[in-house]
């Protein structure tokens, strides 16, 4: 078989591969399946790499959620970025070949991410990039590599911020973007009235409502080195002292605690293991405050107009942090609390959806196998 996808060929009508792999990727994805199974404009083929594989940061979130389970698994996991990143490359190119898609979806900035996007560039076929345009400017973040790498490939640009638009106009990328909302949004508005209804995750953990902070840490700069975990914990400790804290632990920071010996758990110091997406959301939403390296979590505290305080020194969500509701840790105040203008108001799946349609519907007149971007 013949390893490049021709433009007769990839015109099957209306068909996209989704390829995705990560927790926050399953959140992000579950409005947008919903979406797409409702309007039925595009018919969505997963593919699951397996970069997060225990069933608490994975099944569950399908299960919960309601995402139709992947029609691939790759099961590809650990091992160093380029390894895992080298075999879900193959692992995808294969299906691409056999699936032949219009165009290939990818979120965020994960290895999965990459995988997606460079196995779907080697075929030419369209790169749709759900999130494009973040930037932390810190290349030392396997994340921020990522993010350049697909956005420069990426033919739709798909972007939650004005600042993101931005971002890519000075890399000169300014063709295929679209200026769409925030999808983990729409996640926090579908899932806040079920975790009302169905999460026992207060009384479970003896909890009374804005009377306790969550945290959670995993990123490589704050787990790779025994004196930055050290300096984290001795900071969640103090945090402790004002509150409960209840600490859902990523595997890989579990990890990272037993083999420096640290053990975070005290009189109001809890850790538990990761929770599914509506006890988080609940457990979030009523908290006094959220401390966290994660990005997600930092967007869905402003949605609940939670105050955070983030654990890394530069944020791809600076809005957050200049309006007030997120501070880095090295910095001790907020700035004054605003609403951050036009973010975090409208649903963005539906927006997507219409803005693939249009352009998939425009590329088959035009008989090409490029989404052209839509003026
Ligand atoms: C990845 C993403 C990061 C995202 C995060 C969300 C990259 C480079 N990073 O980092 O952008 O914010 O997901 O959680 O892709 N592990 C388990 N069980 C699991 C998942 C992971 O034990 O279900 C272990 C892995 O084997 C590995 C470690 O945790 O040893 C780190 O996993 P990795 O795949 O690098 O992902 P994250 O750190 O979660």
């Amino acid at each position: 078989m013949s390893d490049r996808v021709t433009s007769s060929e990839a015109c099957v009508p209306m068909r996209v591969v989704t390829v995705l792999g990560t927790r926050p990727q399953f959140v992000k994805a579950f409005p947008m399946s919903r979406q797409l199974r409702e309007t039925g404009q595009l018919e969505e083929v997963m593919v699951h790499t397996g970069q997060h594989f225990d069933p608490d940061m994975s099944d569950v979130f399908f299960a919960e959620l309601g995402i139709n389970p992947p029609r691939y698994y790759l099961d590809i996991h650990g091992g160093r970025h380029g390894e895992m990143t080298g075999r879900m490359l193959e692992a995808v190119e294969n299906i691409l070949i056999s699936e032949r898609p219009q165009a290939v979806i990818v979120y965020g900035d994960t290895n999965s991410t990459l995988a997606g996007a460079l196995a779907a560039a080697k075929l030419n076929l369209p790169i749709v990039h759900i999130e494009a345009g973040l930037r932390s400017y810190n290349r030392r973040m396997p994340e921020e590599i990522n993010r350049v790498v697909v956005d420069h490939l990426s033919t739709v640009l798909l972007c939650p911020t004005e600042r993101a638009v931005d971002n890519l106009r000075r890399e000169g990328i300014v063709q295929g973007v679209h200026l769409v909302g925030d999808l983990t949004f729409d996640a926090a508005m579908i899932a806040t009235p079920l975790a009302a209804r169905l999460s026992s995750i207060l009384p479970r953990l003896g909890l009374e409502p804005r009377r306790y902070g969550v945290a959670t840490f995993h990123r490589a700069e704050n787990v790779e080195s025994s004196d930055r975990l050290a300096r984290i914990a001795s900071y969640l400790r103090d945090e402790a002292h004002h509150r409960p804290l209840i600490l859902p632990l990523h595997p890989r920071t579990r990890e990272a605690l037993k083999s420096s010996g640290i053990n975070l758990d005290g009189e109001l110091l809890k850790t538990i293991e990761p929770l599914g997406y509506l006890d988080m959301c609940q457990l979030l939403r009523c908290a006094e405050i959220v401390i966290t390296d994660s990005g997600g979590l930092q967007r869905e505290a402003y949605f609940h107009r939670v105050p955070c305080i983030t654990l890394r020194e530069e944020t791809e969500w600076n809005e957050t942090v200049e309006y007030g509701w997120n501070r880095l840790w090295t910095v001790p105040d907020y700035l004054a609390r605003r609403e951050i203008p036009g973010y975090g108001k409208d649903l963005t799946a539906g927006r997507i959806i219409d803005i693939l349609a249009r352009s998939f519907a425009r590329a088959q007149r035009s008989n090409s196998t490029c989404p052209s971007d839509i003026p």
